[in-house]
């Protein structure tokens, strides 16, 4: 059954120059592009996408670094989409957790620093895709 998951590429991401290698990773992998955007995050969005996070040491430099440069966001389509794409980013610790071959794997060294986000679950995609396409 076909799924929805939402995904971006942050400001680390978007500076380096890697979103083609991103988008062509998702259209490789068989997975489709539904809705694309390149977005100037405001710290409310950021607020409410990582609200789960609040109260965690890192929350106020996660929100720093998330809005302190523009984003692309995408909605991405097809069949077990988050976990498909959870696998092309690799874990969330581009050194200890993502293996190579994944985008953080490949490309990532710091934590804060891992270049891309998936929803973690289709429920989280569902609110998060909300979020960031209300129009959608
Ligand atoms: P993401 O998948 O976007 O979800 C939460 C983010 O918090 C995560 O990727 C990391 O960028 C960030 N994060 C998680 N753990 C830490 C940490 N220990 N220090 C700094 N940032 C973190």
């Amino acid at each position: 059954m076909s799924e929805r998951t939402l995904v971006l590429v942050k400001p680390d991401g978007v500076e380096r120059g890697l979103v083609g290698e991103v988008i062509s990773r998702i259209e490789r992998k068989g997975l489709k592009l539904v809705a694309l955007e390149l977005k100037k995050v405001d710290r409310q969005l950021a607020e409410q996408h990582y609200a789960e996070h609040d109260g965690k040491p890192f929350f106020e430099s996660l929100l720093e670094f998330i809005t302190s440069g523009p984003v692309v966001a995408a909605v991405v389509e097809g069949p077990r989409a988050v976990s498909a794409f959870r696998q092309i980013a690799g874990g969330t610790d581009p050194v200890d957790k993502a293996a190579p071959g994944s985008i953080r794997g490949d490309y990532g060294l710091e934590v804060q620093y891992n270049l891309v986000h998936g929803s973690d679950s289709a429920e989280s995609a569902e609110r998060e895709i909300k979020l960031w396409f209300p129009e959608f």
